[in-house]
């Protein structure tokens, strides 16, 4: 699928003012700073559509891109950065909660995960908490631009055992740089599967 129109439609604080629409919408969660908004901008092929920083907790609102005119990505805050207060923390962490729990015309997570990192309980928990409320996702290793092939597969493959401790079946698994705009033509084919 190619993109031909990308547009910022709005930002929204609360839950309850994001409009009731029947348009798809995929969304992007996970840590400060994991490259939630950088993957929106490769994917768009707009540098700047959605506000990136290299300092974490750029994102603190709910952000819809119309996308074709016909679908919509979400940008949403980082849930965890140390830095934001923790008042702000909790309360990105239930925003984000009452999104994806009550978003009728949510279609798909994307839930990205840093492929350097080792996994972190607080994206299991997440993962977990979305698999046993039905919520769809599929995960997403970011920045794999800054490790060598070798350790990438390693790092996946730890991965997929961790998670295989607590899910027979695996999600979706995507591999992207933002940098090097990999895993583009993967995700916009996943979307459009889901979307036809
Ligand atoms: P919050 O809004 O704080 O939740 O962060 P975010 O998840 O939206 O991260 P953002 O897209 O703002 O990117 C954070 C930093 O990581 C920026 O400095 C980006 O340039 C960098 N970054 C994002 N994706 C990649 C990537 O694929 N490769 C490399 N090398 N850097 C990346
Ligand atoms: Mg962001």
């Amino acid at each position: 699928m190619k993109i031909s129109s990308a547009e910022f439609i709005s930002s929204y604080a609360k839950f309850s003012d994001c409009p009731k629409n029947k348009l798809p919408e995929f969304a992007f969660v996970g840590r400060s700073n994991v490259g939630k908004s950088s993957l929106i901008n490769s994917l768009t092929n707009i540098k700047k559509l959605a506000k990136t920083s290299s300092i974490p907790g750029k994102t603190q609102l709910i952000n819809r891109f119309l996308i074709n005119k016909c679908w919509c990505l979400v940008d949403l805050p980082g849930l965890g950065y140390a830095k934001v207060s923790k008042e702000k923390r909790k309360k990105f962490s239930a925003l984000i909660n009452e999104y994806l729990l009550k978003r009728e015309n949510l279609f798909c997570v994307f839930m990205l995960i840093d492929s350097r990192l080792e996994t972190q309980k607080n994206d299991l928990n997440l993962i977990n908490w979305m698999g046993r409320n039905e919520i769809p996702f599929a995960i997403t290793f970011t920045k794999v631009d800054k490790l060598s092939k070798k350790q990438l597969e390693k790092n996946i493959k730890k991965y997929k055992e961790n998670l295989q401790k607590h899910w027979q079946e695996l999600p979706r698994f995507f591999i992207t740089s933002s940098k090097k705009k990999l895993g583009n033509e993967e995700i916009l084919g996943f979307i459009k599967s889901i979307i036809d």
